[in-house]
């Protein structure tokens, strides 16, 4: 391919933006935009968005990012799909009416349901064929959820009319205008209905949940031709050829190819992954197994520790109370006072994933007095932020019988210094900064840009990776030991706090 003049379009699609950035053969960024859109919480514990709100942001990102880069279609070599995970959306097959708001990822109205699953003994079962916990985060229970409670979906989807997705499905969906009905391998591993030992959906957990196959969407590999977008700025169709549930992008993005990698994420939760080769290894310590990639017909697990709010707590105090006029102050506030000052933030907003997988937790600050601050308050939210990543490091290195060598971060708050000395400090292991921040975005377009020729092979992606810089523990060990013991006592607190 002559690459000359030829970009990678990647789509973004994040729990609270739309995004779209063009990257150059260097895997540099050209131009970026990005949209947030309306989160709804209409009930306490319920997270939604509106599907056809994700598409509008979407598509009206990818003609921004087009118009700022000043490049028509024939300037875009393929399209790379990254997408939060998990969040369901279920639509008419003939319309392509939603028939409801997307369920995201973070909601916990089935919460109820899980536990219920659980006291009936399904945990091993399935998490030996799909690798997770039983939680409302997935799926399953999402989708069991709307056939059960929305008027006469359960009969047009047992006739066949409905389809279901998530976020990379739909965006396939309304990119060919109804004409692909189809899901990447690895947002299929997060539903709780997908087999990732024989890689299919799974019977017996399609009964289980009631949900009829009918509604399924065919599976695909991560790096492949799957069709062409054509949308009304398009002269031409342009190949959509990677996709990727974000997590897994940013780990591809980053580069973490060699079993034993691993990467940060810090959007709007954290999400630890390490690459472990070509076998599922069952976690002992509460973790998730998950399908990296599948390239050509090789697949690659990992080990997930998802934390459910990372970033999402700064948004909080910046929108839900007004104590911070804007994120990126964060960093100044928690600067300008020596400690924490005794106050610990454990942002169980939406429950607390792993490694506790706690439904019912709930955000709590304690250790608060007359002399604390905005600034404390400030820096135990970060701080909770990296205590809970330590948390999942942990039950990582207790899984894998290693110490990682580093941790590559990535995502919009790793520019925050303060976050990521803490990090290091308090998880005693290099924690490696990487120049582009951007590395869900990057990873979707290195996966498209495979598939077609762009890049020739993953030895080639290597040589792209810039370090920006590496953050080392300087805390003294003790210091960290006694923060970390305050904070266990903390999270001790804020759990099954809202049990009837
Ligand atoms: O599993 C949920 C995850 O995919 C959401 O990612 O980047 O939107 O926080 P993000």
């Amino acid at each position: 391919m002559n690459f000359k003049n030829k970009y990678v379009l990647a789509l973004d699609q994040g729990t609270t933006t739309s995004r779209a950035i063009l990257f150059n053969h260097q895997g540099s960024i050209i131009t970026l935009a990005q949209k947030a859109f309306q989160q709804y919480f209409p009930k306490p514990g319920w997270v939604e968005h509106d599907p056809n709100e994700i598409w509008y942001t979407q598509s009206s990102v990818i003609k921004e990012v087009m118009a700022k880069a000043d490049v028509t279609d024939t300037h875009i070599a393929c399209i790379g799909i990254a997408n939060q995970r998990e969040t369901t959306i279920i639509w008419d097959r003939e319309t392509g009416f939603p028939v409801y708001n997307a369920i995201v990822w973070q909601d916990r109205r089935t919460a109820d349901y899980c536990e219920e699953l659980k006291s009936q003994g399904y945990a091993e079962r399935i998490q030996q064929k799909t690798g997770l916990v039983i939680d409302a985060y997935f799926s399953a229970t999402k989708i069991k959820w709307v056939l059960d409670n929305v008027k006469g979906v359960r009969e047009r989807a047992e006739r066949g009319e409905l389809c279901f997705g998530t976020v990379d499905t739909w965006l396939v969906w309304k990119l060919t205008r109804g004409e692909k009905f189809i899901t990447d391998i690895t947002n299929a591993s997060r539903t709780m209905l997908f087999n990732i030992r024989t890689q299919e959906w799974d019977k017996e957990l399609l009964d289980l949940f009631t949900i009829p196959a009918s509604m399924l969407p065919r599976v695909v590999g991560c790096s492949e031709v799957y069709c062409e977008a054509s949308l009304p700025l398009f002269k031409k169709g342009i190949p959509v050829s990677g996709m990727a549930g974000d997590q897994q992008a940013a780990l591809f993005g980053q580069l973490c190819v060699e079993e034993g990698m691993i990467k940060t994420t810090y959007g709007t939760g954290c999400f630890m992954i390490v690459n472990t080769g070509d076998k599922p290894v069952l976690s002992q310590n509460n973790l998730l197994t998950t399908i990296a990639w599948k390239l050509g017909d090789k697949v690659t697990y990992a080990l997930e520790g998802s934390v459910f709010v990372g970033g999402a707590v700064v948004q909080w105090l910046r929108d839900g109370i007004g104590l911070i006029p804007n994120a990126s102050i964060t960093e100044q506030m928690a600067k300008s006072v020596s400690d924490n000052g005794g106050v610990y933030f454990v942002p169980a907003l939406t429950g607390l994933g792993a490694p506790y997988w706690d439904q019912y937790a709930r955000g709590a600050i304690i250790g608060i007095t007359r002399g604390t601050t905005a600034a404390h308050l400030t820096r135990a939210a970060l701080e909770g932020i990296c205590y809970q990543v330590y948390d999942v490091l942990t039950a990582m290195e207790n899984d894998i019988h290693a110490k990682p060598k580093e941790i590559r971060v990535d995502g919009g708050a790793i520019a925050n210094n303060f976050l990521m000395q803490f990090q290091a400090d308090i998880s005693r292991c290099p924690v490696v900064r990487p120049q582009v921040l951007e590395t869900t975005a990057l990873g979707a377009a290195y996966l498209a840009g495979l598939a077609v020729n762009y890049w020739k092979d993953v030895d080639e992606l290597k040589e792209q990776w810039c370090l920006d810089k590496v953050f080392s523990a300087q805390m003294k060990e003790e210091v960290a030991r006694q923060q970390l013991a305050e904070w266990h006592k903390a999270v001790g607190r804020s759990q099954q706090w809202a049990v009837d």
